[in-house]
């Protein structure tokens, strides 16, 4: 008898600039990574990942802040554009917009972030900048489910940077996104799978609490 096949995650992908992960995850879906990108959405025009997109043949779409009164119009604007292209995963990769608690909730346990921090140490912004900063022996990313406080949810992997002598917030941020573009595919991996969820607000993998 043949195998069965799962089919591919139907996904969006959310981001502001450069799309340096969006990229990894196309790359990953190129080489069988069981996900559809059925959308890319960018909240400004000028973010190089909406041509990585185009490039791929993946739809490009600019959802911008400045044609909505307010965040909740946006964000309903939004949720409209992910659930018309059929999403069951929404990716934020470097999404650089606070979204609403009703957006959030909308997705709970099926909206991924990729952090540039080991969290909970760092949240927000400028943290390769902190991590120098405060001396941090080591550094890293962090793929975690999306809650209503920033930077707080659940966390699904994380990567480990070493922080070297000399390294400069650009040097430490280019070794620790080449670890992002491993770890994002992976996390999207393991949902597409069915193997990732979110329960009672705990991120569980294959039926057991993921310990980072
Ligand atoms: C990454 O550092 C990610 O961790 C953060 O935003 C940055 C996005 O980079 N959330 P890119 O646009 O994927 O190159």
């Amino acid at each position: 008898m043949v195998q069965s096949e799962r089919a591919s995650l139907p996904i969006v992908v959310l981001l502001s600039g450069s799309g340096s992960n969006l990229q990894a995850i196309i790359d990953a879906m190129h080489a069988g990574l069981p996900v559809d990108i059925r959308a890319v959405i960018s909240n400004k025009a000028e973010a190089y990942g909406l041509e990585r997109a185009r490039q791929a043949g993946i739809p490009a779409q600019v959802l911008s802040h400045r044609d909505y009164a307010d965040r909740e119009s946006y964000d309903a604007a939004l949720a409209a554009l992910i659930d018309g292209c059929g999403a069951q995963l929404v990716v934020l990769a470097g999404f650089m917009r606070i979204l609403s608690d009703g957006f959030v909730r909308r997705y709970e346990g099926r909206m991924l972030n990729i952090h540039p921090s080991l969290l909970p140490r760092h949240r927000g912004l400028d943290t390769h900048a902190r991590a120098l900063a405060a001396g941090d022996g080591e550094h890293g990313a962090t793929v975690h489910f999306v809650s209503p406080e920033l930077d707080a949810g659940p966390i699904i992997i994380q990567a480990r940077v070493p922080v070297e002598p000399g390294d400069t917030p650009e040097s430490l941020a280019a070794r620790v996104l080449q670890q992002e573009h491993r770890i994002y595919p992976q996390a999207i991996r393991w949902f597409a799978e069915g193997r990732l969820e979110l329960k009672d607000g705990t991120a569980l993998l294959d039926g057991k609490p993921v310990t980072p």
